[in-house]
């Protein structure tokens, strides 16, 4: 099959939305369009239906046991705040402390900083090498005063899985609220609320080949029922937790996308991770001093994440952007030029850090493309590192730490 330009692999930052997606969203723009709390009239209760429908579609997805515990939202940003903050405000009295990763998307990170500039403690668990977080880290930072615990499912950079059933068990051993950031996850492996112990969790529908604009925030009801504070006041929609007008069509969306996912996963991700570790192979086989960023085993059937040394993740993007989108540490601090918090998590340099280059499948992606993508991919590593005198100097077995740079 003929390869067509340009080719996208960048799909841990968003992903093309599903034909069928689009099509079961289209009769809720111009036909289907009543609002789903006009109790009164067909027009609402068809709106209803469908969003009852969709609502189930999402729950079956995660294992939830009642639709009603699935909170729509904007998207991942929007229900990690609400997560969040929610939790903090209405467990004030019992305690402000929060324990969560060095490793959350910015959302997660961001939220957790304003708790603390209005007086929470958090606690932010570093990771081991590999990405992995060790659960006992965990234990150890919760105290009588932590209301939640909050560690993503896996990560957006380099799609490393934690072991979130044995968080969950912690967490309910000790009585504390477990939140998860699952939005990489939900869509691609096997999520389930009830048997990983999830009392809280996370979604968004751009990244499992829904629209961009609408999520879900997964809200425990029974063993515990789970309450949070709103952070968005109004209608009292979404039983008080979320109000605004439910958007029928893009949560139209997110179900299908949800109902398809669960159809597809076992087979989707079974290929993904083939064509993933052909690609990884041919990467590592042909070019040296190049690293594979995260768990080998425990990561994401799409993601791949290397660090090239010697060269700049952005000169590899370059060089490779006009045919091929992929991406340099995470899409959202892309527009910085800071390296990856996330590989210097890990305990890498500096330099790796800002090496490291993702390369993230999605289900639309053919063999042909990334054969082409590992290709290309050599060639441009190659090429800029003919032009490096620091890599031409390792070659020649300089240690480059011993070297005096000359101060200008
Ligand atoms: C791990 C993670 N959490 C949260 C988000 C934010 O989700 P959204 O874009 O739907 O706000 C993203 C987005 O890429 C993500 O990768």
């Amino acid at each position: 099959m003929a390869v067509t330009f340009p080719i996208f692999m960048d799909a841990q930052s968003t992903t093309p939305a599903d034909p069928r997606v689009v099509e079961a969203m289209l009769p809720y723009f111009t036909q289907k369009y009543g609002h789903p709390a006009s109790r009164n009239h067909p027009f609402g209760w068809e709106a209803e239906a469908a969003v009852d429908t969709a609502r189930s579609q999402l729950a079956a997805l995660i294992g939830a046991r009642d639709p009603k515990e699935i909170v729509f939202t904007s998207g991942g940003t929007e229900s990690i705040n609400l997560a969040l903050k929610g939790v903090a405000e209405m467990y004030r009295e019992k305690g402000n402390h929060i324990v969560t990763t060095v490793i959350e998307q910015r959302a997660g990170l961001d939220v957790a900083k304003r708790l603390e500039r209005q007086g929470s403690e958090v606690t932010y668990v570093p990771v081991q090498p590999d990405g992995l977080i060790d659960v006992e880290q965990i234990g150890k930072a919760i105290t009588d005063k932590t209301v939640l615990v909050s560690v993503m499912f896996a990560n957006n950079e380099i799609g490393t899985i934690q072991d979130i059933a044995a968080i969950g068990k912690l967490c309910k051993a000790k009585g504390i609220l477990f939140h998860t950031d699952a939005t990489q996850a939900v869509g691609k492996i096997p999520v389930n609320v009830e048997a990983m112990g999830i009392d809280l969790l996370s979604c968004t529908a751009h990244l499992m080949y829904g629209p961009k604009g609408i999520g879900a925030l997964y809200v425990r009801r029974k063993g515990p029922r789970v309450r949070i504070a709103p952070i968005i006041d109004g209608g009292g929609h979404e039983r008080g937790m979320r109000s605004g007008t439910l958007p029928v069509p893009l949560i139209v969306g997110l179900g299908k996308a949800a109902e398809i996912a669960r159809e597809v996963m076992p087979e989707e991700s079974v290929r993904l991770a083939r064509l993933r570790d052909k690609l990884q192979d041919a990467v590592l086989s042909n070019v040296d001093e190049a690293f594979l960023n995260g768990n080998v085993e425990r990561r994401l059937p799409h993601n791949l994440n290397i660090s090239f040394a010697y060269v700049e993740g952005e000169s590899v993007l370059m060089g490779l952007n006009k045919e091929c989108a992929l991406s340099s540490g995470s899409a959202c601090t892309s527009s910085t030029l800071e390296p990856s918090y996330v590989i210097a998590a890990l305990g890498a340099s500096a330099e790796l850090a800002h090496s490291s280059i993702r390369f993230s499948l999605h289900r639309f992606n053919t063999e042909e493309e990334v054969d082409w993508v590992g290709r290309r991919t050599i060639e441009v590593i190659k090429r800029l590192r003919e032009m490096s005198p620091l890599y031409e100097l390792a070659k020649e077995g300089v240690d480059l730490k011993s070297i005096q740079w000359k101060a200008e």
